[in-house]
This record gives structure tokens, C-alpha cells and sequence, in this order.
């Protein structure tokens, strides 16, 4: 009558539970996204992210220490420029704002850290949208990938480590390698985002970066409903050459993060993206749920699933506690 099985045994005490534990979840596994704002001279809080900011060039410089100091694996600066215009200027200007930020950060951390940049046209766009337009406002693919080869130069000039193309262009990935090697950064890594899913959880990053969009992405970011074309997207990425991959946003994508890592042999990252900290951070603030169990189960998830990397606005927090030191 009694159980023949017992899996119980192997959770009897904490030293057993640790000895079997499969997954970890380290401070460098750690990347923490920011947000850099110009014409500011006070960090602005964004009310739909409670506890993240938008930085001034000195705050983001601290920030940056502090998320080295605590061990996180990288930093992957946003710019939120004061003017926006069609083509997107702000982007590929040395003087922009990301850009003059990327200088900061790499003269600050450069040596001790690695530093991604968003290489996307959106947050300077009057338009909103993560390229540029063609005469009957669609967006025009091959005209951003020339933007984007642009953009890509004055991130890796400012000292960036990594590009992270995250406007789902087809052939990106190859537009900015070209011009990265034409220029001599061979060296510069892209972390392609491959399976970018056009999601309802970015809600609350419209109002980190001011996002002037009207409408939606859906004639170039992924149907949710599509897990294969995220192996395709992949496949193409690396065929591109692409450093590493990635799945966004990572907890309603799960099983697309899991299809993608057992597929590729490069590093793969995801990203909990802006409403997937909303909506825990909301309910913690509810009391309906522990901030420190849901967020490091959270992160346990996306690692178990199958991420090298995992980008989240609960990184420096999260490395903290990870490593003891709160
Ligand atoms: C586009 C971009 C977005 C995010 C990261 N890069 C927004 C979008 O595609 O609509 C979302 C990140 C988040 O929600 O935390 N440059």
C-alpha cells in the first residue's frame, strides 16, 4: 500500500534540496536594461514601473557602478532624445543621446562590464515606429536597414560591446554586421532579438522611452500565436551572424526560449520585458505577493527554460540578494 517512490526524500532538509537543485540563477547571468533621458537634470520616475527610472547622463554613470558593483553580467542602454523627427535623427547622431550616454557608461564601467545598445529606431522616431516610412507610411524595410548600419556605427564608435537590433527588419542582423566589419569594429558583438514577439507586455516601455506610436507593430514583430517562425527567424539570424539570440518577452514565450536554445549552439538571452515587472510589481504592492520569492522564482523560470542570459529591471536588486549582500 505504501509508495514504492518517495521523490519527497530528495526535499527533506535544505542541504539535500540544495545538493539537487538543477538551476541557478548567478548575478553575471544578470542584465540590466536603462533608460537614459535627455534634457533632464532629476532622475524622472516612470509611473508604470515603479521603482525604475529615467536616468540624467550623471545618475545613469552611478547607476551603472552600482550595477557592477553588484555583479550584474551587463547594462543595455535606451536613450529617450527631447526631439523626435521622421528618419530618426537623434539615432545616429555622435552627439545623441544613447550615444553620448554609451561614452559615459563605457568610460565609467567600459573595462569591467559588458555594454549592450538598443539599435532600434523607435524611441527617436516622430512616428514611433522602429523604422522609417515610405511614401503611403508603411514601414519600409531596406531603407531602416540602412539606418540601422548608420546607427549601428555611432553605437560601436561610443563603445558599445554589443548591438542588440531589436526592430524585427528582415535581413538586420546582415546590415549591421556588414557595416560594423567595413569599419573595422570586428570585434563588436550582435545580439540579435530573433523571436520578437509583438506583445501586450511592453506597455509600460512606451512610457519609459515617451513612445510617440500610434497603432501597433504587428506587420513586422512575431504573432504570439507562432512558435515555429521563431526558429526560423533564429535560423536566419545566425545564417546573418548573429553572436547570440534572443526570445522576448521571456515569461509568456517560454516554450518558444526552451524550442530556441536546444536549436541554436550561440548563447540565447531573454528578456522580461517592462509589463512583466508592472504586473508582479503591482500585485506586490497589493500585498498579494512576496516581491524577493515571485521575482527570484521568476528568474528561475526563465533560466530553467532555457536562458544564458536573462535581461530584467530587477537585475541589480536581484544580484543583491543572490549574492548575500542584502
Ligand atoms: C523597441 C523595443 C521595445 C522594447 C525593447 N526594445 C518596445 C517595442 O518593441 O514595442 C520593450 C522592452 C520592454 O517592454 O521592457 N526598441
Amino acid at each position: 500500500m505504501y509508495p514504492s517512490h518517495r521523490p519527497r526524500r530528495l526535499r527533506r532538509n535544505a542541504a539535500v534540496r540544495r545538493l539537487v537543485s538543477e538551476t541557478t540563477v548567478e548575478p553575471r547571468h544578470l542584465v540590466l536594461p536603462v533608460f537614459v533621458r535627455e534634457g533632464i537634470t532629476e532622475p524622472v520616475g516612470i509611473s508604470s514601473m515603479p521603482g525604475v527610472v529615467q536616468h540624467t547622463r550623471d545618475s545613469l554613470r552611478k547607476a551603472a557602478v552600482e550595477a557592477v558593483e553588484a555583479g550584474v553580467g551587463g547594462l543595455m542602454l535606451f536613450g529617450v532624445p527631447q526631439r523626435h523627427d521622421a528618419v530618426g535623427s537623434g539615432a545616429t547622431d555622435p552627439n545623441g543621446i544613447l550615444n553620448l550616454a554609451l561614452r559615459d557608461v563605457a568610460a565609467e564601467v567600459g573595462d569591467d562590464t559588458v555594454i549592450m545598445a538598443d539599435t532600434c529606431l523607435d524611441e527617436f522616431t516622430d512616428h514611433g515606429h522602429c523604422g522609417v516610412l515610405d511614401s503611403r507610411g508603411n514601414v519600409d524595410n531596406d531603407s531602416t536597414l540602412r539606418r540601422y548600419a548608420e546607427m549601428a556605427l555611432a553605437q560601436a564608435e561610443a563603445g558599445a560591446h554589443v548591438l542588440g537590433p531589436s526592430g524585427m527588419m528582415d535581413g538586420q542582423v546582415e546590415a549591421i554586421r556588414e557595416s560594423l566589419d567595413a569599419n573595422g569594429f570586428l570585434d563588436t558583438s550582435i545580439m540579435a532579438y530573433s523571436a520578437k514577439y509583438g506583445s501586450a507586455f511592453y506597455g509600460p516601455f512606451r512610457e519609459a522611452v515617451d513612445s510617440q506610436l500610434q497603432g501597433d507593430r504587428k506587420t513586422y514583430q512575431q504573432d504570439p500565436a507562432n512558435g515555429r517562425e521563431a526558429l526560423r527567424e533564429t535560423a536566419l539570424d545566425l545564417d546573418e551572424g548573429a553572436d547570440m539570440v534572443m526570445v522576448k518577452p521571456a515569461m509568456s514565450f517560454l516554450d518558444v526560449l526552451g524550442r530556441v536554445a536546444e536549436s541554436s549552439s550561440v548563447p540565447v538571452a531573454a528578456y522580461q520585458v517592462s509589463g512583466e515587472y508592472s504586473m508582479i510589481e503591482a500585485a506586490v504592492g497589493n500585498g498579494w505577493l512576496d516581491r524577493r520569492g515571485t521575482v527570484l522564482e521568476s528568474l528561475t523560470s526563465i533560466r530553467r527554460a532555457g536562458a544564458d542570459i536573462v535581461l530584467t529591471y530587477w537585475a541589480v536588486e536581484a544580484a543583491k540578494w543572490l549574492s548575500g549582500t542584502s
